[in-house]
Parts: C-alpha cells; sequence; structure tokens
C-alpha cells in the first residue's frame, strides 16, 4: 500500500514537472514570436525592407541609422510611404537638412542637377550646397516674393533677392566722420547707430595693427538705390546688374546694417581681397559684430558676385555664430531664424 502511494506521488511530480517545462517553453515561444511581431511593426524593420526597381536598390544599415537618428516618428514613417529613393539619405545625413524642404531639395536635383548625376552618381555631389539654395529660397525666382524683411530680428534682419525691404527706412542713422571714410566734407555715409559705433571700435582696433580702414558705402535709401543699380543696368546690362546691385526696395543697404569697406592701402574691388585690410577684416570684423556677406563661391546661394569688401552688422552675438557656422547669412537666418 505504502509502495503505491509512492509510486503514485513520483508520477504526480513528473506530470508537474512536464506541465511546468511546457509552459516555459510556451512562454519562450510566444515571447519571441511577440517581439518579432513588435520589430516588424517599427520604422527600422520597414526601411530595411523597402526595395527600389531590384532587390538590391534598399537602405543601407548605416542609412536606417541616420534616418531613424535626424528623423521624427512622424517623419520617418512619411519616409517609409515614399518608398525607396537613392537621394533621400544623401540629403538627411546632412546637418542643414530641412525635412519639410525634402520635395523642393529632390525637385531641384531633377530639374536643375540631372547631368551630374547620370554622369557622376550620387557620390561627390554638393549636398550641403543644395541644401543652403533651397533652404534660403535661392531656388526660387528672384524677386518675385512677397517676403518682407522681418524688422522684429532688429539686427539680424534679412534682405536679399527672396525678402525686399518695401520703403522700410531706419530711423536712427548715423554720419561716418571724414577720418573714417572716403569723400569730401560733404559725403554723407550712414550707419544705424549701434553699426556705427561698431564699426568706430573696429576702426580703432584696426588702426593700432597698422591697418587704415575707410567706409565707401552705408545706407541707402530705396531711391538711392534705384539710381545705383539702373547705373550697372544702363551700361552694363541686366543681368551684369543683378549679379553686382540690388533692385531698388531689396538692397542690404537699405537697413542701414551694411558696410562697403575699403582701406587706404587698397580700394580696387578686384584686389582688395589680396590685401592685409581684407586678412584682418577676415580674422576679425565678427569680433564687432560684422560678417563679410557675399562670400566666394557662394554666389548661387547669396544671389550676388563675390564681394569682399561688403560687410554686414549682426550684433557680435550674431555675428560670431553665424562665423562658427561656416554658412552666408542667407543659411544661417533660414536655419536658425526664420522661425
Ligand atoms: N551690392 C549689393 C548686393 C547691393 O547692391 O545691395
Ligand atoms: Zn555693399
Amino acid at each position: 500500500m505504502a509502495k503505491r502511494k509512492v509510486y503514485k506521488f513520483k508520477t504526480w511530480i513528473k506530470i508537474l514537472i512536464f506541465i511546468d517545462v511546457l509552459i516555459v517553453i510556451g512562454a519562450i515561444v510566444g515571447y519571441n514570436y511577440y517581439k518579432d511581431y513588435q520589430y516588424k511593426e517599427t520604422n527600422e524593420y520597414k526601411l530595411s525592407q523597402i526595395r527600389g526597381n531590384s532587390d538590391k536598390e534598399k537602405y543601407t544599415e548605416q542609412e536606417i541609422k541616420t534616418i531613424l537618428n535626424k528623423l521624427t516618428d512622424e517623419e520617418q514613417k512619411d519616409l517609409i510611404s515614399r518608398g525607396y529613393n537613392e537621394f533621400y539619405p544623401c540629403f538627411i545625413g546632412r546637418p542643414y537638412f530641412i525635412y519639410s524642404k525634402l520635395d523642393q531639395y529632390m525637385e531641384y536635383v531633377i530639374t536643375k542637377e540631372k547631368d551630374f548625376f547620370k554622369y557622376h552618381g550620387t557620390e561627390g555631389y554638393d549636398y550641403d550646397k543644395l541644401i543652403g539654395i533651397v533652404n534660403s529660397h535661392a531656388n526660387e525666382n528672384p524677386y518675385e516674393s512677397d517676403r518682407v524683411s522681418d524688422e522684429s530680428k532688429g539686427y539680424g534682419m534679412i534682405a536679399n533677392k527672396h525678402y525686399q525691404l518695401g520703403d522700410y527706412a531706419p530711423d536712427d542713422l548715423e554720419s561716418i566722420e571724414w577720418k573714417y571714410r572716403f569723400g569730401d566734407a560733404n559725403t554723407k555715409i550712414e550707419l544705424r547707430s549701434e553699426a556705427h559705433a561698431a564699426y568706430l571700435t573696429m576702426w580703432e582696433a584696426a588702426h593700432e595693427e597698422g591697418i587704415y580702414l575707410l567706409a565707401l558705402s552705408g545706407y541707402r535709401s530705396k531711391k538711392e538705390q534705384e539710381k545705383e543699380y539702373n547705373y550697372y543696368k544702363t551700361y552694363k546690362g541686366e543681368k551684369y546688374a543683378d549679379s553686382i546691385a540690388a533692385r531698388p526696395g531689396w538692397s542690404e543697404h537699405q537697413t542701414g546694417l551694411a558696410l562697403d569697406i575699403y582701406a587706404k592701402e587698397n580700394s580696387d574691388a578686384k584686389t582688395f581681397d589680396t590685401s592685409n585690410a581684407f586678412k584682418w577684416l577676415s580674422e576679425n570684423s565678427y569680433k564687432y559684430g560684422f560678417i563679410l556677406r557675399y562670400p566666394k563661391g557662394y554666389e548661387s546661394i547669396t544671389g550676388y558676385n563675390y564681394e569682399s569688401w561688403h560687410y554686414r552688422y549682426l550684433g557680435v552675438d550674431l555675428a560670431t555664430k553665424v562665423m562658427e557656422s561656416g554658412l552666408t547669412y542667407d543659411e544661417y537666418y533660414a536655419f536658425y531664424l526664420d522661425k
């Protein structure tokens, strides 16, 4: 009798262990199945499954990482719904990429840069430049926008071929004294008060290092800009005029924050950038709140030829940030301030 009881007890233990094992196995299988199901719902998995025309056309692991790092969940979902495009990761990986402008970047590639990609593929292209062009509206026709320069941005207000000043005129202009400028006693070269003071401080600092700066042109009213622009248009034609002078109502000189600066040693537009004065300004102007506004190589963004003499007052903080970013002011404004 006692033997039978022990036997029964052992059988029950075995059954219980067997059931436990089944539960554990079931839980593991179920958990893995659930995990797998969950993973398949992630953007990461969905991105890895997207294919182009062939099985080879797919996003690499690195590209997927970039997409996940840089885009919000909503943007990732939108990108997934678009399907495969070899250009998307090229743009998304760049520092000043703005997701809402993706279609505009693509349109630029398709309409303006088609041949480059046809002959060279997606490698070696200057995506930052293209992003800068689109971000700052330079992909649009110049002088056609009804965007108005935002005065509330203070010394950071923008003026370019896509933001107009209309009849704006500053009310705190001050005249630069003869010692610091070209022209005779009757010449008037004006800047807004703070920019004027900053120019004089910069002038003194440069002077201490043997550089004799001279201002050539500051504030220009809409009327004065019209004269300037028409002069070039009459003698050199519209295309040339548009590369060197703003149309009336669209010039940064109308803000009272732009100053054309040369030096006693060199006042030649063609060679000023070889002078010590230019070197000094390149290294120091931001410390006084001025930046070079139309740098070499960025004509497609600024809309103007390289101007080694044209400086823009932004205030020391903003000028320092722009300088450190390495961006043109058009790009900086578009990315950081145009909100
Ligand atoms: N030279 C600059 C572009 C102006 O006319 O405003
Ligand atoms: Zn100028």
